[in-house]
């Protein structure tokens, strides 16, 4: 008897029982396997069969062009991506793969992945086809950053969380924008007290300080400057090298784990010891003065916490919503302020239509709603610049993307349950079928005769706030913010201009920063003249 068989048998010295309970082990592993094995291979077989059944009464045909690689694992394309986003067009740099067709695919594993800037597909994963999708892997990339909350979650607990959400916009939105009045004069000051003796000044810095005053101010209930100096600003670089962080694990997708550093863990704890201060705060309010003072002064967070009794659950829906208002309007910002400095035309035109609000009090709706040329200004830098460039879905169930099969690309296609597909808003904007031949060019003016919008379709060709049932919820939030920090900033810098020596290149020649959004690496240099 080997020593094999002697371990199995647990040493029994009845040599013949032995070798009989040996034998009916051997057999019942044996079917137990095959079994399992049966099992899983029926469960794939039928799963291929129902596929290929719906692939053949949709005549879709399969994507024929694909990324080509040449290491084992594809991990060439990982090393390229690293290099591309480490490299000073952080996402420029993708354009080539982007270009190989409208819709690609990379084969993996025996797994296909798809990648697609084509406004059908866009408008079939985002709106018509929205429930066959989910967020896949985005949770685990998500979690030791953000925990749990509507920026990760599918189905009910999405949806549970986008209605007690929503409900907080519609009373934000009653005190916007003139919530803004106090922040943008802030701002104001910043920057006069961050200028150097020359005049002249980076407004990317002073722009992410407001986005995170505002949504700080407005959603917390309780200004930033409440906090003591040393954690507030230790939380914003935590803020920033996390966000990096999630935003290369969510590249990494099923992978996301392997990257975890020490550093991130620790970023990860300042960014929710702060969420912590404002939500202990409210809760201490509300102990304090009773439920209804509570409400009157931190909506948002006595609301969430009477819907889920979880502090935990509360502060990390507060961080959720932290990770959607800050970078996303800073990037708008950023780059509206980097085009209008290096466009004087665009600049004295937008200079000319703000004379009609009147510079001292608030801004109102009113006053934003009578300067369309704002409003194109803004489309035209969300179009260029969207948050985020790119986004990922996956197949939570067999489904039908509209195009991209078969050689003329132009064949249905089936996506597997499981399939993961990447679409490019980045790119989709630049499409000059929609846009003409100048998509490369920072010119609100396409906007303006509402021609464009109509051609380009809200939810397909143009999905600046996203688009469907998870359209952005603080799309109005994020326009008032802007409008009004481009209004005053101009009224009381009128003679605003590029700072000296700092280039002025063609769009995507510029350098650009990607994290969460995208951001000019160099920042927004500009004279205050
Ligand atoms: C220019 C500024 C903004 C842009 C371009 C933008 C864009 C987007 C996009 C593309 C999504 C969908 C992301 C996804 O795939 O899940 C989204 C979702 C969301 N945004 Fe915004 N956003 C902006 C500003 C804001 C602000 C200021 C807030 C809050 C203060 C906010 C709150 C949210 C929330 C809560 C969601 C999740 C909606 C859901 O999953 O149902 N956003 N936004
Ligand atoms: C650009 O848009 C057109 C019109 O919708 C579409 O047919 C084409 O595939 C798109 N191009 C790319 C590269 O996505
Ligand atoms: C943001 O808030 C901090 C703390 O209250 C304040 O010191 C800073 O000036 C504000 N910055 C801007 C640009 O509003
Ligand atoms: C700007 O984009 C929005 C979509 O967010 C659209 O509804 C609006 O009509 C556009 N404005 C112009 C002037 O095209």
């Amino acid at each position: 008897m080997s020593v094999a068989q002697n371990l199995t048998a647990g040493g029994l010295d009845d040599d013949l029982t032995t070798a009989s309970q040996i034998s009916g082990l051997r057999i019942l592993a044996v079917s137990l396997s095959i079994a399992l094995v049966t099992y899983a291979y029926y469960i794939r077989r039928n799963r291929k069969i129902l596929e290929s059944s719906i692939a053949e009464q949709h005549n879709c045909k399969p994507v024929l062009p694909y990324v080509p690689y040449k290491w084992p694992l594809a991990l060439d394309l990982l090393k390229r991506q690293m290099e591309i986003l480490a490299s000073d067009h952080a996402f420029e740099g993708f354009t080539p793969y982007f270009n190989i067709a409208p819709t690609c695919c990379i084969h993996l594993f025996g797994a296909t992945g798809y990648f697609t800037s084509d406004p059908e597909n866009v408008e079939a994963i985002l709106c018509t086809n929205f429930d066959d999708y989910g967020l896949g892997s985005r949770k685990m990339a998500a979690f030791p950053f953000l925990g749990e909350g509507i920026f990760s979650q599918d189905g009910p607990a999405w949806k549970r969380s986008r209605e007690l959400i929503r409900r907080q916009f519609v009373r934000v939105n009653q005190q916007t924008p003139q919530a803004f009045t106090q922040h943008v004069a802030e701002l104001l000051s910043r920057i006069n007290e961050e200028a150097d003796a020359s005049g002249q000044v980076d407004l990317r810095p002073l722009i992410f300080e407001y986005t995170l005053n505002t949504t700080t101010d407005l959603l917390y209930g309780e200004p930033h400057s409440n906090m003591e100096k040393t954690q507030r600003e230790a939380v914003r670089s935590n803020f920033d090298y996390a966000a990096f962080v999630f935003a290369i694990r969510t590249r990494l997708a099923d992978i996301a784990w392997i990257y975890n550093p020490p550093k991130f863990r620790k970023a990860c704890k300042s960014v929710r010891d702060w969420a912590t201060f404002f939500a202990a705060r409210a809760m201490k309010y509300n102990d304090d003065f009773g439920e209804e003072a509570a409400t009157e002064k931190y909506g948002f967070i006595i609301d969430l916490w009477k819907e889920m009794q979880d502090f935990e659950l509360v502060r990390d829906q507060l961080l959720h919503v932290l990770m959607a208002g800050r970078d996303a309007p800073a990037s708008l910002l950023a780059w509206t302020f980097f085009h209008l400095v290096r466009n004087r035309d665009i600049m004295e035109r937008l200079k000319r239509e703000i004379t009609t609000v009147p510079t001292e009090g608030d801004i109102t709706r009113d006053h934003i709603r009578k300067l369309p040329y704002l409003r194109c200004c803004l489309n035209e830098t969300l179009r260029l610049y969207p948050t985020p460039p790119l986004n990922l879905r996956f197949a939570n169930k067999p489904t039908i993307l509209p195009r991209g099969g078969g050689p003329d690309g132009q064949s249905p296609v089936l996506l597997s349950k499981g399939a993961g597909i990447a679409f490019s808003t980045y790119h989709l904007h630049r499409n000059e079928s929609i846009y003409g031949p100048d998509p490369g060019v920072y010119r609100p003016e396409r906007w303006e005769d509402g021609e464009l919008i109509k051609k380009a379709k809200p939810g397909a060709g143009y999905i600046d706030f996203n688009a469907g049932p998870r359209l952005c919820l603080g799309k109005d939030f994020a326009l008032m913010e802007a409008s009004y920090a481009v209004i005053r900033v101009l009224q009381a810098y009128p003679n605003l201009g590029l700072a000296p020596g700092v280039p002025n290149e063609p769009v995507g020649a510029e350098k650009q920063t990607y994290t969460v959004g995208l951001s000019p690496k160099e920042g927004v240099l500009v004279s205050l003249g």
